[in-house]
């Protein structure tokens, strides 16, 4: 493959080795010091070589002569000196065609690491819960899990897309409850999981209410609710395999995933596995007794923990006084049947940082328990989401649902573009892609630990670095290929800066595949993707394409243009963004 950094980092680790055999430098090292230089004065990649003299006990002029001397690579036309610098020059016509061809050639695997052939990847993301609001804080597990399925899947992973549903505990108690006192079906139909809210909200609000006045006429200002009683009860029966109850449940959870399915269809996400956490409640005890078996479990105040003290962590709590299990518990018994079920080489888990401290506890606790695929566990975090700028409706009060989110981006492109498209259609269809893909587009644009505030206007503005922007300039990738035609190949016409920076863009896409999936960071992919659109944007401008006099130029940016649309199509369904040929 034509990895420039790689390949050259690999011929100079080969060339060190020969030169200065009493050296240990990997290939990897040398990868890590190499940078592309901010000034193109500079060349396409430079080793400053400072940063060998300690290894090579030389000076780093002496090691850039020798190494200048020694190196050859087909895809270099010059290596020169400059300081104690190496600066290394592409060949243009020569490289550019390589680049090309080799995206003709491997089509929509081009880019791909293929490191992860015959291995297996568990990814557990988005896991809403069942009859609470699916708002703005779940987009990020939502896109950056699913990102990181397809960055996996892309690498040749076998993966396994696992929404952990929080569909069990005693807020269905209080669900029951609520509905059979104040509800009726009708209305659960038509209005779907934002009813099963509001009369969440509901009885919580009342068992507050209760308890304030149970607590004001009580002397000790002891608290009592009769509404919570009536629902712990519920529960209990629901525990116990109550028929009425387990008919109730299982509705609740079917009516709330039928509206998450609607927000996962607009994002083209599927899950191969709905298994949430009510299916583990009876792999539970069996982790429990291996616990109690091995001397880990301690009782703590009627509660039994796992002490984490020496690993400079507060307790980690497997039971309540009242004996029930608690949410490690249920993480810990996921992952050990997921272990026996797919047997993965890597398991992700992809929530908000607030999540870290359980994930840190609970893999201990794995370690502990001489399970060894501990080191197989990983979680990834996102920071929060804040909203400024956007009014949106809401029926929650304070939180921002997702699909009210998305309407609004729908809604607003809509009107942008119905306009240019009178068939309405047709327009809803490029409005859901275009809108959709805006927030997408937003969200993952920062490095997903950083906190983000959204901004409405800034992710569906068509002239800024934006999710539209990108898709326009993939819809302008289609609209010159759709009218040149013949062949698409690159001829030996001499190339102009622009077509090189455009070449030298297509060629990075590998390495920045393999960085996104290394720092399981899926914004390397849309920075990248903003840079490809920039120098295929300035490529677009400075050179006629279609219109070009001579032939042999024209070809090679038809084909340019033909790299360009593939590597942008691969890029942008990497980070869950649709690609519409029109817009
Ligand atoms: N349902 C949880 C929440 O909304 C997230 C679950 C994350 N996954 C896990 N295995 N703990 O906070």
């Amino acid at each position: 493959m034509l990895n420039l950094k790689k390949n050259t980092a690999s011929a100079i680790a080969a060339l060190i080795a020969e030169k200065y055999p009493a050296a240990t430098l990997s290939a990897e090292e040398i990868l890590d010091m190499l940078e592309y230089p901010p000034d193109k004065a500079m060349g396409d990649l430079a080793l400053p070589c400072f940063r060998l003299s300690k290894s090579l006990r030389r000076s780093p002029m002496e090691i850039a002569k020798t190494l200048a001397e020694g190196i050859s690579l087909p895809e270099l036309a010059s290596v020169e000196v400059q300081g104690g610098y190496l600066n290394f020059r592409v060949n243009g016509v020569a490289f550019a065609g390589r680049v090309v061809r080799e995206i003709a050639e491997k089509g929509e695997t081009y880019g791909s690491p293929m490191c992860g052939e015959g291995k297996t990847v568990v990814l557990d993301y988005s896991s809403p819960n069942v009859a609470k609001p699916f708002h703005i804080g779940h987009l990020g597990t939502t896109v950056i899990g699913h990102s990181l399925k397809l960055l996996h899947e892309f690498a040749g992973y076998k993966c396994v897309g696992i929404n952990y549903l929080g569909d069990w505990g005693t807020q269905f108690g209080k669900l029951i409850v609520a509905y059979k006192k104040w509800d009726d079906k009708a209305a659960v139909e038509e209005k779907g999981v934002d009813e099963l809210v509001a009369l969440y909200v509901r009885i919580n609000n009342e068992i507050k209410a209760e308890e304030d006045a149970s607590a004001a006429a009580s002397a000790e200002g002891v608290k009592s609710s009769p509404l919570a009683d009536a629902a712990r009860a519920e529960f209990k029966k629901l525990e116990e395999g109550n028929e009425e109850n387990i008919a109730l449940w299982k509705w609740f959870v079917a009516v709330s995933l039928e509206e998450y399915e609607k927000t996962y269809r607009q994002l083209g996400i599927t899950f191969d596995s709905y298994k949430g956490e009510s299916f583990y409640t009876d792999k539970m005890p069996a982790q429990v007794q291996r616990l109690r078996d091995s001397g880990l479990l301690k009782i703590d105040d009627g509660a039994s923990i796992v002490d984490l003290e020496p690993y400079g962590m507060p307790p980690c709590l497997i039971l309540k006084r009242d004996g029930s299990t608690l949410y490690p518990t249920r993480d810990i018994a996921a992952a050990v049947y997921r272990k026996g079920t797919y047997g993965f080489d890597k398991a992700i888990y992809v929530t908000s940082a607030a999540q870290s401290l359980h994930f840190a506890q609970w893999f201990k606790v794995v370690e502990m328990m001489g399970y060894d695929w501990y080191d197989k566990l990983v979680h990834v975090p996102y920071g929060t989401v804040s909203i400024n700028g956007a009014k949106l409706a809401t029926r929650t009060g304070n939180v921002i649902l997702l699909k009210d989110l998305f309407a609004e981006a729908i809604s607003r492109v809509y009107d942008i573009t119905k306009e240019k498209h009178p068939d309405p259609a047709e327009c809803a269809d490029i409005a859901e892609k275009v809108g959709v893909g805006a927030i997408v587009f937003y969200y993952l644009s920062n490095n997903r630990m950083r906190d983000i505030n959204f901004m409405m206007e800034d992710a569906l503005s068509f002239d800024g670095n934006t999710g539209p922007y990108v898709q326009y300039t993939y819809a302008r990738t289609c609209s010159v290929l759709e009218k040149a035609d013949g062949a698409v190949a690159m001829t030996d016409a001499a190339l102009g800066e622009r077509e090189m920076e455009l070449a030298k863009a297509l060629s990075r896409f590998p390495e920045r595949v393999e960085a996104a999936l290394a720092e399981y960071e899926p914004s390397l992919i849309t920075r990248y993707i903003l840079d490809l659109c920039a120098a295929y944007n300035g490529f677009y401008h400075d050179c006629s394409i279609l219109s070009c006099e001579d032939a042999s130029v024209k070809q090679s940016r038809i084909a340019l243009t033909a790299a360009t649309r593939r590597v942008l199509k691969t890029a942008l369904h990497l980070i869950c963004m649709q690609s519409p040929e029109k817009i």
